[in-house]
């Protein structure tokens, strides 16, 4: 049986236009009630603060784009890669033009490690952009 979670009620303060607005968004993504839509952006934040948090367990992907023609740049990523052990649990390759590449890695570990790995590919000369997305490993949130 699914567990479902225990609900809070509160009551709290904010400015009337802020919450028109709030609702505004909240209904043209689809939220079917304000409860809904405001505990998926608390939960938002929750991720967003765990993946500043160094210990905590976080799961995300890695996107890099590159030119695979310069140089030993292949080479060099992937030597990154294998210097993270642990963290990578797997990769999608995309070749998206002549050119160039992109390569998603879904990645799971503790945060600070995580951010290490993203920042060492990121940061590769020749990389033209890379971008560590971070989300929860699920295991926090009933829903
Ligand atoms: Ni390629």
């Amino acid at each position: 049986m699914k567990s479902k979670p225990r609900l809070s009620r509160f009551s709290v303060s904010i400015p009337s236009d802020v919450v028109r607005r709030f609702d505004q968004v909240s209904k043209a993504r689809g939220y079917g009630n304000r409860s809904q839509a405001l505990a998926d952006l608390l939960r938002r934040e929750l991720v967003d603060h765990q993946s500043h948090a160094d210990r905590h367990e976080i799961a995300g992907t890695v996107t890099l784009v590159y030119d695979h023609h310069k140089r030993n740049l292949q080479a060099h990523l992937t030597d990154i890669q294998h210097d993270h052990p642990g963290l990578i649990i797997a990769v999608l390759h995309v070749h998206l033009d002549h050119h160039n590449c992109m390569e998603v890695l879904a990645v799971r570990g503790r945060a600070k490690a995580v951010r290490a790995l993203a920042d060492a590919l990121g940061t590769v000369k020749g990389v033209k952009h890379s971008k560590l997305s971070v989300t929860t490993t699920g295991k926090e949130f009933i829903r």
